[in-house]
């Protein structure tokens, strides 16, 4: 009975309907899922499924090659190559070779931020091997399913790549800050067995004395964010950006379970640090006409900053600028508050040298003087401003390009003042 099921041929497009069925069925359950899409198509004699997957590892190879061998009893390795992986279904009698290139093979293409698998066979497929290419295909999903990265973006978040040009000079000023966060973030997390060891030293019950929350308080454009990717570049455990703001409209409708689920993934890679982005989305108080959402996503961020669904290894920071409307029993849950002001005279003529690096001390300083109550963004954005102005002039006037000069500078700010 096994036997003609086996070689019972499927029509190609009775194969397409049930491999079509099968993944939508997955598409259902999970949402967009942002691989490449299956393609099934029967070209030159060649039947041809291919569909995207995460990049493979090793480990995710043996269970690939684990659901294959238990469909087909022979397998040749045609390719162990880096990066391209081959396997192929060897003709019934082992020693004969002929038309073994036209049997069933599963092909892995891993490229660094995704692979592709494609399975290939002249003429139609079986019906185990239709079963064996949905199972091939459910795989992929469970090994992605697994894979905290991938999680997290499926749900919104993201782990923040390092990026070697941007360090802590790139912020001018803000000495004490940087100072706080290297002293609660940074050092902790470098270092936990510091930590941890006074702690059982000194504690009748241990507990890790390590911060859990921390709380970035200041007005519009004064680094917040920024020190977040800087941190991101000195830490040595992932940073997963959370945009509180987006993700809330992304999920509209579906259960607060998914910001559970973003801490749940980030401990699954052993520690990280959770960067809450504009958490002023959650604020108003807890009584007012909130919305069920905002609600439950309170109470889901109040739980597990708690600590008590949560791993000792994750350092959640919060970004906001309008700690006073945050609920009070969001903000009693961070362990510190660390102030980010909007920059001095000083700090303001050193970010117009950052991005005016061309000018003389004195006139940075003369544009730090003038520029009261501006933060770094509103500098960084003048600069620009004028930069691209005096573009416009080297343009017109058809002159060689230099660097704007001070005067153009100083009018920019004019104007900018004026229309406050
Ligand atoms: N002290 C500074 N030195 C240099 N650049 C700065 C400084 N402060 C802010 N900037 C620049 O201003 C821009 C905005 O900063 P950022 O996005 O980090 O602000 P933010 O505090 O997160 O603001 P928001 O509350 O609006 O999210 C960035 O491009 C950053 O480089
Ligand atoms: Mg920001």
């Amino acid at each position: 009975m096994k036997e003609t099921t086996e070689e019972l041929i499927i029509s190609y497009d009775r194969m397409k309907e049930q491999i079509e069925k099968e993944l939508i069925s997955v598409y259902d359950r999970e949402g967009a899922v942002d691989l490449a899409s299956p393609q099934i198509s029967f070209e030159k004699g060649t039947t041809r499924i291919s569909f995207g997957a995460q990049p493979i590892t090793a480990g995710m190879l043996v269970d690939f090659l684990a659901v294959i061998k238990r469909y087909i009893a022979h397998v040749r390795v045609h390719s162990f190559d880096s990066g391209y992986y081959a396997f192929q279904a060897m003709n019934k009698n082992l020693f004969k070779t002929e038309n073994m290139l036209d049997n069933f093979k599963v092909e892995f293409f891993v490229l660094s931020a995704s692979s592709k698998v494609e399975i290939s066979k002249k003429g139609n497929l079986t019906q185990e091997e239709i079963n064996l290419v949905i199972e091939l295909f459910q795989q992929a999903r469970a090994s992605a399913r697994q894979d905290p990265a991938y999680r997290l973006k499926l749900l919104g978040a993201s782990i923040v790549e390092p990026d070697k040009d941007l360090d802590w000079d790139y912020i001018a000023g803000y000495d004490e800050v940087k100072r706080k966060i290297r002293e609660s973030i940074i050092l902790p997390i470098r270092n936990p067995g510091v930590y941890d060891s006074i702690a059982r030293m000194t504690r009748k019950v241990y507990e890790p004395n390590r911060p859990r929350a921390i709380l970035f308080d200041g007005a519009p454009g004064v680094g917040k964010t920024t020190a977040a990717r800087i941190i991101a570049g000195e830490a040595d455990i992932p940073l997963v950006y959370v945009p509180i703001e987006s993700i809330m409209s992304k999920w509209y409708g579906q259960s607060s379970q998914n910001l559970s689920q973003i801490f749940d993934a980030s401990e699954d890679m052993g520690g990280s640090i959770i960067f809450l982005d504009e958490i002023d989305s959650l604020a108003g108080s807890r009584d007012q006409n909130m919305f069920e959402a905002t609600r439950q996503i309170l109470s889901v961020l109040l739980r597990r900053l708690d600590g008590i669904d949560t791993a000792a290894s994750t350092i959640t920071i919060g970004a906001t600028n309008r700690k006073d409307d945050l609920d009070h029993a969001l903000i009693s849950r961070f362990d510190q508050t660390i102030y980010f002001p909007l920059p001095n005279a000083t700090e303001r003529a050193a970010i117009f040298s950052n991005y005016a690096k061309h000018l003389a001390e004195a006139e940075s300083f003369n544009l730090g003087e003038k520029s009261e109550g501006l933060s770094g963004r509103t500098i960084k954005d003048i600069c620009e401003f004028t930069e691209r102005r005096w573009a416009r002039k080297v343009l017109i006037k058809s002159l060689e390009p230099t660097a704007p000069p001070f005067e153009f500078y100083k009018q920019t700010l004019r104007m900018w003042n004026e229309t406050k």
